[in-house]
């Protein structure tokens, strides 16, 4: 628990769709006081029409809200997170990082295409973009928060308990995320989003497959067991002249893969199979299956049954948030009716400033972040040999 008599003051950099969720989550912490300090956001337009909505003040200058602040939260492009994460952590201040955590944007210059580039040098400047973020981190007294929220979902949590009580050793786990298509201008150019599918989705169930791993190691061997191979493939179904585009799944991608699959192998021997595409209607669909040698555990993030409605008129739910990225809400939907909750965020930022106050490290922390991004730019690595297995940097 907080010392409901502490204050942590927190700064946001972004005024997109995560940031108003991380303001949400910011409302509801509990067992310290949290302030506001404001929002920077590099479209002045946007960031004073969030800050109004908000009620936070706008920055013009992302130093001097650092300075006025205990936490910053990154939510912007990946391809802005480690000059605004090594920026934070410089001033001794900790860093919320949203996913994924860094990566390889490119050249820099305008012939530079995501279809194309060497799939080695992305991982070689991946790893030294992790690597530079590690090491301010080791220099600064602030720490690096990894905002993967599924390390929080409730089912996910539940199940680390598990792994606790029991010593369950993970056999195999499945996992997925998906829905039909994203919608951040910056998502679809690798420039701005450091990949496609694999980068900006399966990083979630990665992220998951990986936590709980590190649990069972922290139990069995007081340290985790970590990914050291993987074989992967992608696809680019929406922009195949062979795609019958019907209008029901987003397609403006420039040049990054929408679909990904990911075989991943831990260093005893066990494995994971990860999904992730753009193709999938009916809503985003976040599930991880686990197999152990002594239970085996099914999470639906999302959907799930928790609540079902009937609904004979779309219109009437115009107003009602249903689920995200839903297609439709006429008919029968999985109402996801706290979804925050469920996927995981309000946990997520409650550990972090948890851990501010308490000196502690969260639970998806600076080795989770960098252990996913060496494991997706390995297996983009392995996708241009058409599934090689690739072996996965340790350092
Ligand atoms: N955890 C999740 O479930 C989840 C969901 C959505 C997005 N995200 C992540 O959050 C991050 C932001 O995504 P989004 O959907 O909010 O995008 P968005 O396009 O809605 O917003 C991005 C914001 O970043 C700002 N920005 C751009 N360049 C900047 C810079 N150099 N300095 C400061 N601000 C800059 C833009 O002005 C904009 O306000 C991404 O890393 C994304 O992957 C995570």
């Amino acid at each position: 628990m907080g010392d409901p008599r502490k204050t942590v003051r927190a700064g946001i950099v972004g005024s997109g769709f995560a940031a108003r969720f991380h303001v949400e989550a910011l409302r509801k912490v509990y067992g310290l006081q949290v302030e506001m300090t404001g929002v920077y956001s590099p479209t002045t337009q946007n960031c004073r029409r969030f800050a109004r909505e908000t009620g936070l003040t706008p920055f013009s200058d992302l130093d001097s809200m650092i300075a006025a602040s205990d936490i910053i939260h990154v939510c912007t492009p990946p391809s802005t997170h480690e000059t605004i994460g090594i920026q934070t952590l410089k001033q001794g201040k900790h860093v919320v990082i949203e996913k994924p955590f860094t990566g390889y944007f490119g050249s820099g210059d305008d012939t530079f295409s995501g279809d194309t580039f060497n799939r080695s040098t992305g991982l070689e400047r991946a790893r030294r973009s992790v690597q530079n973020l590690l090491k301010a981190e080791a220099e600064s007294s602030g720490q690096i928060c990894y905002a993967e929220n599924w390390v929080y979902a409730p089912g996910i949590q539940k199940e680390k308990e598990i792994i606790e009580k029991t010593g369950a050793q993970i056999i195999w786990m499945h996992a997925e995320e998906a829905h039909s298509g994203s919608h951040s201008p910056y998502y679809g150019i690798w420039s701005f989003s450091g990949g496609g599918s694999i980068m900006g989705k399966a990083v979630h169930p990665l992220g998951a497959v990986l936590y709980l791993k590190q649990v069972e190691g922290l139990v069995s061997q007081g340290r985790p067991i970590r990914p050291v191979t993987v074989s992967a493939r992608v696809h680019s179904v929406t922009r195949s002249d062979r795609y019958r585009d019907l209008g029901f799944i987003k397609r403006k991608y420039t040049d990054i893969e929408d679909f990904g699959a990911m075989h991943v192998v831990f260093e005893d021997g066990m494995f994971a199979d990860i999904f992730a595409s753009e193709l999938v209607l009916g809503g985003v669909h976040n599930w991880i299956e686990i197999t152990a040698n002594n239970h085996r555990t099914i999470v639906n993030i999302n959907p799930n049954d928790s609540m079902k409605s009937f609904n004979p008129r779309g219109a009437q739910f115009d107003d009602i948030y249903v689920v995200e990225k839903i297609e439709t809400k006429e008919g029968w939907s999985n109402i996801s009716p706290d979804e925050d909750w469920y996927t995981g965020y309000q946990a997520e930022i409650q550990d972090f400033y948890h851990c501010a106050v308490s000196g502690s490290v969260p639970q998806s922390n600076s080795l989770l972040a960098a252990d996913t991004i060496r494991t997706v730019y390995s297996a983009y690595c392995s996708a241009a040999e058409q599934g090689k297995e690739v072996k996965i940097p340790q350092d």
